[in-house]
């Protein structure tokens, strides 16, 4: 077999068999084919897309490419959840330390930024001193011990999906729904939880634009999940405009902690409670929504899931002094308000393009190897359907670098729309597949 057939065979639009799959994530993998040849078959992908057959094949070579945890020492029914990513997403921040207090065990693999959205372990990184770089024995002994612990996707789990992750974030091949649903599943496979929450975005700020795309990356993935076994729950939520008001990584950070503090914004405090009472639902732990949803505004009210946060980053081996005092996390040199050119009501925030302000700002990657800047970001003062006068700040930007902050703030304005009628507000929540 050999790779330049392969990749031939795709862009010609044919069907690859389950053993060229194998064998491309398997050479891949191994480091004997190189990333331009992977680049260029992931944008035949793109082009030609792939069968349920050869989406089902991927998932599975991406998935074995490494250790399929064992979480069986565990105890308790194991609930994962991801999000396919989106702006200002720092749901898991919040969730699972909300969902761990109300006593359900979350064994949960994260990812790094990705295109114009965050990752889960960027943010994280805020809190000085804090690794998801755990063997699985400290894993497995962290969720026993404090009901949580949250990895990176280390050499031993789905690295085919760690490497070609990594790729099609700086080749433009991401928005793909076999591409996104064999990452995802490979790793929610790998990573051995008995119940897998899926979030899938839809809107001007996910990879899936439009709601039929959505539904079709959801279905592919439930039907991925319980074929392989797992009980499988796909939520379809909006992200026509960023998630909350915070995007940037320590910037989210702190809008999650403000969120366990009960102050959190209303579309975000909303998806965490239905992705939360999905989790405790399928972990058994509740038998109704109502009452899911209940125990999970208890461990806000209570402090709980704040505790929990706490004990977490505690046990990564991060300061949770943060969590009391956000003072702590890392802050930009400048913060400057953008003013709205004109009054009205905010009509529309055209979603990724605020994240790619973001990423101008550093808080991004523009190639594998770049570092970024934690403290980087926009918090939003009006979101869609706001009123807004003349000269009122729109958001207000954090940069270190006033060339950076002019560019984001141009970029910004160019995003936003202010209407003279106030627009329809979508909902957060658009479908739930059981
Ligand atoms: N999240 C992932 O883990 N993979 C993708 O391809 C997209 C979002």
């Amino acid at each position: 077999m050999r790779m330049y057939d392969i990749i031939m065979k795709k862009r010609n639009g044919r069907e690859l068999s389950k053993e060229e799959i194998h064998f491309f994530v398997d050479g891949y993998t191994r480091g004997e084919i190189p990333d331009y040849q992977a680049s260029a078959l992931m944008m035949a992908i793109y082009f030609q897309k792939m069968s349920q057959q050869e989406t089902s094949a991927l998932t599975m070579a991406m998935a074995r490419s490494g250790d399929i945890l064992d979480l069986s020492a565990i105890r308790g029914i194991k609930v994962d959840k991801h999000s396919t990513g989106g702006v200002g997403d720092k749901t898991s921040l919040a969730l699972t330390p909300m969902v761990a207090a109300c006593g359900i065990p979350v064994a949960k693999m994260s990812g790094r930024g990705l295109g114009h959205t965050g990752g889960t372990i960027d943010k994280l990184e805020s809190f000085p001193g804090f690794t998801t770089a755990l063997t699985t024995e400290q894993f497995i002994d962290n969720v026993n011990k404090i009901g949580i612990a949250i990895m990176g996707q280390t050499a031993d789990l789905a690295p085919a999906d760690k490497k070609l992750y990594a790729l099609r974030d700086v080749t433009a091949t991401v928005d793909n729904l076999s591409l996104i649903a064999s990452s995802i599943m490979s790793k929610k496979l790998a990573a051995g939880a008995d119940a897998i929450v899926l979030d899938v975005k839809t809107g001007s700020g996910a990879f899936m634009k439009d709601e039929k795309d959505a539904r079709a990356l959801a279905e592919e993935m439930v039907r991925i999940g319980k074929s392989a076994g797992r009980k499988t729950i796909a939520v379809i939520s909006d992200m026509d405009q960023p998630l909350g008001c915070a995007v940037g990584n320590a910037l989210e950070v702190k809008e999650a902690i403000d969120t366990l503090k009960g102050h959190g914004p209303e579309d975000f405090v909303e998806l965490c409670l239905t992705l939360g009472s999905q989790m405790l639902l399928a972990g058994g732990r509740a038998q109704t929504e109502e009452s899911a949803r209940r125990m999970l505004q208890e461990a806000i009210d209570t402090g709980s899931a704040l505790k929990k946060l706490a004990e977490f980053v505690e046990a990564q081996g991060g300061d949770s002094r943060a969590v009391y005092d956000t003072g702590l996390l890392p802050k930009a040199r400048l913060v400057q308000p953008i003013p709205a050119p004109a009054g009205g009501y905010v009509s529309r925030i055209v979603c990724d393009e605020v994240g790619i302000c973001s990423l101008m700002l550093g808080g991004g990657r523009e190639t594998k190897e770049s570092e970024i800047d934690l403290s980087v970001g926009l918090v939003l003062c009006k979101k869609v359907g706001d009123r807004v006068e003349a000269g009122e700040p729109l958001a207000m930007l954090h940069a270190n670098d006033p060339g950076k902050a002019a560019q984001a703030e141009e970029r910004f304005l160019a995003a936003c729309s202010i209407s003279g009628t106030m627009p329809n507000k979508s909902p957060m929540i658009k479908a739930i597949l059981p």
